[in-house]
């Protein structure tokens, strides 16, 4: 999946999916899912690192995690989200860190939150050849500034705001934009004013395509229940319950039964004689 053909799927008219990835495992089973795009969000703070916001998350822990995604991925768009001052400061900072998200992370795209005031970071980082995801709506990493995680635009001046923002990111040279967290009809007059594709989160169904966090999808963040997101499995509950029957069949002694354990010594005699094999493959890997 590329930058060009997600852009083709807006011109279609075909919905764009995006999911967030953290690790190898995750990714291969979402890129075989069908994802069209993985997000290495820096919402990897709160899921993997249990922080309150994402703002402590830095480039060095995104890029590890963009690479380990990258390697589990097949098909998908990988998109690296920059964190919290690694595109605030000057324009050669941003584009260095960008820079990193592909040479070291394997992503094709980086992700950067705001409007006009990173225009010109944004043109500098497209200009060296990166594709750039814009983020508008709701910014995590200004958390403190919108005095908490709430809905943006919800006024018609806000809402004017939110619709220049996207304009400026556009204008700027993004090839997509995120919206996260705004009125749905704001959603719809800034879809129809781009055409680039926006990619919504609690920015309601007129949105080009829609992003999820993978752990809010399937049910694993077990305190935070958005009103946006659907959970589309409870694997936190089936979490417990798993380690609950392991640890009771452990304490019982019905795991590991004969199934699960490589038998005993062999005799020397009917190895020497050939009767039995000796090696045997643990099963990590394709040769064992
Ligand atoms: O970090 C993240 O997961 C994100 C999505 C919520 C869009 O930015």
């Amino acid at each position: 999946m590329t930058v060009p053909a997600l852009r083709a799927m807006k011109a279609r008219g075909e919905r764009i999916t995006m999911i967030t990835a953290y690790d190898a495992t995750f990714a291969r089973m979402l890129d075989e899912g069908g994802a069209d795009a993985l997000l290495v969000g820096d919402s990897l703070g709160m899921v993997i690192q249990g922080l309150d916001s994402t703002l402590p998350v830095t480039v060095d822990e995104v890029v590890y995690h963009c690479r380990a995604v990258s390697r589990g991925t097949q098909h998908a768009h990988i998109v690296g989200d920059m964190p919290f001052m690694s595109y605030q400061g000057g324009v050669d900072d941003a584009l260095r860190n960008a820079g990193r998200f592909l040479k070291e992370g394997g992503a094709h795209a980086v992700k950067l939150e705001g409007g006009a005031e990173i225009a010109e970071k944004i043109a500098r980082i497209v200009a060296a050849g990166i594709p750039v995801m814009g983020h508008v709506g709701l910014t995590p990493q200004s958390v403190h500034a919108m005095g908490g995680f709430r809905v943006q635009g919800r006024t018609e001046e806000a809402a004017e705001l939110v619709l220049s923002e996207a304009l400026a990111v556009a204008a700027a040279g993004a090839y997509a934009i995120v919206l996260e967290g705004i009125p749905s009809d704001l959603a719809a007059r800034i879809t129809a004013a781009l055409d680039i594709p926006t990619i919504g989160i609690g920015a309601g169904p007129a949105c080009d395509g829609q992003v999820l966090v993978s752990y809010d999808l399937l049910g694993l963040t077990a305190d935070l229940r958005p009103k946006f997101v659907k959970r589309y499995d409870e694997w936190f509950t089936r979490g417990i319950d798993a380690a609950q029957r392991f640890c009771a069949e452990v304490r019982s002694g019905a795991f590991p039964s004969a199934e699960y354990a490589f038998g005993d010594v062999k005799r020397s005699d009917d190895v020497q004689a050939g009767a039995v094999p000796v090696v045997q493959a643990v099963g990590y890997g394709p040769r064992g």
